[in-house]
This record gives C-alpha cells, structure tokens and sequence, in this order.
C-alpha cells in the first residue's frame, strides 16, 4: 500500500512559497537577494488593530470560539458588505475561517464531487487549481492573455461552462497581474452566468482596497443582485489591513453553502484564532484611513516599476488597475542567452537564470497558468524596487 494518497498526487506544493524559501536560502548564505516573490504588503499592522489583539489577550478571549466566528466579527463583516458594497448579509451567512485561503478550501471541499468543474481564469492565483484537484474535482482553465489585458471574455466564459460546471472562480483585481474587472466587464459575465442557472460564482475579493487611480472595484452580487443566491463573496484582511501572518478570511452566501462550510472546519481546525478575529473585528470597525495612505504608497511603487520594466526591450508591462503585482511579458526574451550562459527557453528558467545571476527573485508565469511571463510583487522598499529593476534592466540588456 502506497503511504500517500492518490489525491495528492495530483497537487503541486505552493511555487510561490517555493520561491520565497530559496530567495532565503541564498540571503541566509550570504547572496545579495531581493526578493520579488512575496504576496503580502511590507507596512505592519497598524497600532489600533495590534492593541485590540493585546486588550482581547488580557481579558481574556484565549478560549474556543464559536466554529466558524464570534458574533462581533461575523456582525462587523455584515456591515462591511453593506457600507463597501451595498450587499445584505445576516450572521447565519457569514463563515470565518483561518485566512481566505481556508475560506475557499472549505467551499471547494463542501461542494465538489468528482466529475465535476471549476472554471479558472487563467493566470490564476496558484492555489485555485490544486484546491480544486484536492477536493476531488477538476479544473478548467481559460486563458485571458496580456493582450486581452488578462481578462476573460464573456465569449470565453460561454465556450467553457459544460452541464458539469459548478463554479466560476473569480477574482478582481487578480493576484498575479493587478487586472480588475471595470462594472462593465463584469456585468458581461454576469449576464452570461444568468442564462447557466447551474453555475455558483466564487468571487475572491481580497485585494478589494487596492484599487488605484479611478479604477472603482465591484464585486458579482453587487453587479448583478439576481445572482445572490449562486454567489460566494470571498475576502478577508489580510491584504488591505497587513494582516497575513494573523490568519483572518471571511465570505458570505447561501445559508446552506455557509452550514457545510461550518461542518468541514469543525472537523478540521475547529475555530479561527480567537485573539486574531479580535483583531479583525477592530480592523473592519475601526479606522479605515491608513488604506488610502498606503495606496499612494502602492500606485508610486507601481509606477516606478511599470516605467523600468517597460522600458526594457523584449518586455511588455501592462499598468494594473490594483493589487500589488505586475505580470511582464517576456516574449521578447525567448531564445536568447544570458551573460553565463543560459538559454531562456521559457519563463521559469528566465526567472531560475534571473535569481542565480542577479540575486532578484521573481515568480514564473507558468506557475499562474500563462506564459511566458513572471510576477514581480512591488509590496517593497523603494529602494529595492530601483535596485531590482536595475538589476533586471542590466541582465536582460546582457542577452545575445
Ligand atoms: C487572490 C488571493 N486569494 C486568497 C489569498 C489568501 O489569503 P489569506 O492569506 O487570507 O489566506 C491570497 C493570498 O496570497 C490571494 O492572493
């Protein structure tokens, strides 16, 4: 008897996490290494959320909670629909668990059987497809390359859904490329999705708050109420409120999806941890002024590293409407040969070729589905971002 599952098999571990560990392996062997590769922003947590986690310590909230969120927070997440995106939720709709990331694998799990598919707009954020496989179904990805500026067309989305489609996983702006999808582009979809009754709708918002220039962020529901029922509205703070290492996502939706969620954390982690959905009840509740600031912050950083990377030949960067992420093509590159010696055949060995000859540490594109591109994450220092891109600028004007 084999010791590993056969489902397993079919999964590759995180190459994002992969990328991150060697960037420190190499720093921690003395290689000067900047690293591109991580999806999470640089700023702390800000003071209010980090006292209230302190206050939740000291009185003494260290307890279980309830499975899937304390009443404060599944309260505060009701009201965070309704001010962010005129969706109504009540608490018995709301399922927290621990990081958005469990949020989806608890509605991949309740959900699929075997036979059944997941359309995957690719580049895709890499876990959505080995989620998928994990929880027993299949994935089908569709394509939406630079030049549709990587987002799926309705004509698309109509050619993919087959009688076994049960969910559309959708996420605006997308980790790795920044795209977000205008109200209009949206509502094509939707209308789509109207006429296959069958279709549920998985809606990863987690990078709702970073939205730049006049970019104005929408998400299913609120596009198309009619879609309510067949819709999981996925977020979590995470990403807006740099809070990644505390573990806190959230998504609301039919009560019986919710139910079955529920069911599946209680027997998997029990409850999200209860100091950290403390924190997240402040995050919501409180203060919401430090997301603009470090917005500029973000839209200063993207501009910086648009304006190198474009500047180079043989890379195309489109300009992403939000997020921290932007997905070059490198089309330009192919076939040519570094200053050592290596032939860049695809994207993987150009971003391999980049890290052991730089020491700058990007994310291959066919690790999201679409190449040949790479992700580089601007949630960095300034100064690594220059140096960084000087570093990439010079290596590829090396290639003969
Ligand atoms: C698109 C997307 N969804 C979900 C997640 C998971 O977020 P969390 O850290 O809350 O699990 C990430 C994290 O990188 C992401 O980029």
């Amino acid at each position: 008897m084999e010791l590993l599952s056969r489902t397993l098999a079919r999964v590759k571990p995180s190459p994002t996490i992969a990328v991150t560990t060697k960037a420190q392996e190499l720093k921690a062997a003395g290689r000067d290494v900047i690293g591109l590769g991580a999806g999470e922003p640089d700023f702390d947590t800000p003071q209010n959320i980090k006292d209230a986690a302190v206050a939740a310590i000291a009185a003494g909230k260290t307890k279980y909670t309830a499975v899937d969120g304390i009443p404060e927070l599944k309260q505060a997440i009701c009201a965070k629909f309704k001010r962010d995106n005129g969706l109504e939720y009540t608490p018995a709709q709301v399922s927290v668990s621990t990081g958005g990331k469990q949020v989806l694998y608890n509605a991949l799990m309740a959900t699929l059987n075997p036979g059944e598919e997941v359309i995957v707009p690719a580049p895709y954020w890499v876990s959505y497809p080995d989620m998928v496989l994990l929880a027993g179904g299949t994935p089908v990805t569709v394509e939406a390359g630079i030049e549709q500026n990587f987002k799926m067309s309705a004509a698309q989305l109509e050619a993919a859904i087959t009688p076994n489609t049960k969910w559309l996983i959708f996420n605006s702006p997308s980790n790795p490329t920044g795209a977000g999808y205008s109200w209009d582009e949206l509502k094509a979809l939707t209308d789509v999705l109207l006429r296959h009754p069958h279709v549920m709708i998985m809606t990863d918002d987690m990078y709702e708050h970073l939205a730049y220039d006049d970019f104005k962020f929408c998400t299913p529901a609120q596009v198309e109420p009619a879609l309510y029922d067949r819709t999981l509205t996925v977020n979590g703070v995470s990403k807006a409120y740099a809070m990644t290492g505390w573990r806190i996502g959230y998504a609301a939706g039919p009560e019986k999806l919710i139910g079955a969620m529920r069911k599946i954390q209680s027997q998997s982690t029990s409850n999200p941890c209860s100091i950290s959905q403390w924190a997240a009840v402040e995050a919501l509740n409180g203060t919401q002024d430090y997301i603009a600031t470090n917005n500029e912050t973000f839209v200063r950083r993207r501009n910086l590293v648009v304006k190198a990377l474009s500047a180079i030949d043989g890379i195309t960067c489109p300009v992403p409407e939000g997020a921290f992420y932007v997905y070059p093509s490198i089309a330009g590159l192919i076939g040519k040969t570094s200053a050592a010696g290596t032939k860049i055949e695809n994207d993987e060995i150009f971003a391999t070729a980049l890290l052991e000859e730089t020491g700058v540490a990007v994310v291959f594109g066919a690790a999201f589905g679409l190449s040949p591109n790479f992700r580089v994450s601007y949630a960095t220092s300034d100064e690594n971002l220059v140096e960084a891109c000087k570093r990439i600028t010079e290596f590829c004007a090396a290639l003969k």
